[in-house]
């Protein structure tokens, strides 16, 4: 039940429209006996939103597209993950303090170890954007990392990480996918549309095959790779596992990821059905 001491949490963000994190949040905090709420706010002007953060005492945030960056500068600490990724999806209001994290990282490592071993693998990363930003630096610390990006700029600027950056091209992606045990598409291609980074000719088997994009759900890359005989991890597992750290960090529970995962199928149809 709502009541006075309902404590309020939320994303920030625009688009948030489609977001799943409402549902899975609301749906912890009820599991969890928890008295809160969670709501998502499309904010045009980011920093009247954070002085509303602090003037309304809300207790926790998640932060999407296009603020994970540029909120940095209105927080009072960071945890040294967001420090070093300079980037920022969960933050914490701890006693008027607002403090900034990244989950994104730690995130996509916790899905992928659900699947595969990671500690010494060799990674290919595809794309140097926010999310192949946490991701390397992550990873970096206990896998061998090769980061591949169109816009090769950004590939290299992640190697102050220990990794490898370089060029995405059809040559450097089939000598690397002879190279890897595990492969991460971290760019928005087959985001909605059916298009794979992958060119079906340039595919190994045995490989490890990570898609960050959950819609749909299947994407090509996952598709064809399955068919491959890959080990295919969807998109999903990553918004759960981040979403988890971030719930983790605002209520001290480790949260039921297969619940998780229910609710956000469920949500994940429903919202199907509304469009
Ligand atoms: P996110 O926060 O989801 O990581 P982002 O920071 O906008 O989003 O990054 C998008 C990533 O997808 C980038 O690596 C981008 O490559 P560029 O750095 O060259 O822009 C990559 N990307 C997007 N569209 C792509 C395409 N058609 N082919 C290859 N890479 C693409």
């Amino acid at each position: 039940m709502i009541d006075a001491k309902t404590k309020l949490y939320g994303l920030i963000g625009k688009p948030v429209e489609h977001s799943l994190s409402p549902a899975i949040h609301n749906a912890l905090f009820k599991k969890y006996n928890i008295n809160a709420v969670y709501l998502a706010f499309e904010v045009d002007d980011l920093e009247s939103a954070v002085k509303g953060i602090r003037g309304l005492k809300i207790s926790g945030l998640n932060v999407t597209m296009p603020y994970k960056e540029q909120i940095l500068e209105f927080l009072d600490g960071l945890s040294e993950e967001a420090n070093a990724i300079g980037s920022v999806n969960t933050v914490v209001n701890r006693e008027g303090k607002l403090i900034g994290y990244n989950t994104d990282g730690i995130g996509t490592l916790k899905a992928l170890k659900r699947f595969t071993e990671v500690e010494g693998k060799r990674v290919l990363l595809l794309g140097a954007g926010g999310a192949g930003k946490a991701i390397t630096y992550t990873l970096s610390r206990l896998a061998k990392v090769v980061v591949l990006n169109r816009t090769e700029k950004k590939a290299k600027e992640l190697e102050k990480f220990g990794v490898k950056g370089e060029k995405l091209s059809k040559e450097s992606l089939e000598y690397y996918l002879s190279w890897a045990d595990i492969v991460i598409n971290a760019t928005s291609l087959g985001m909605n549309e059916d298009k794979t980074p992958i060119p079906k000719e340039l595919l190994k088997e045995k490989l490890v095959v990570f898609d960050i994009v959950y819609s749909p759900l299947e994407t090509k890359l996952l598709r064809e790779t399955r068919k491959f005989g890959c080990l295919t991890i969807d998109g999903l597992w990553m918004l759960i596992y981040q979403g988890a750290e971030s719930f983790r960090l605002w209520t001290g529970v480790k949260p039921d990821v297969e619940f998780m995962r229910k609710v956000a199928l469920e949500a994940l149809k429903s919202e199907r059905r509304s469009i």
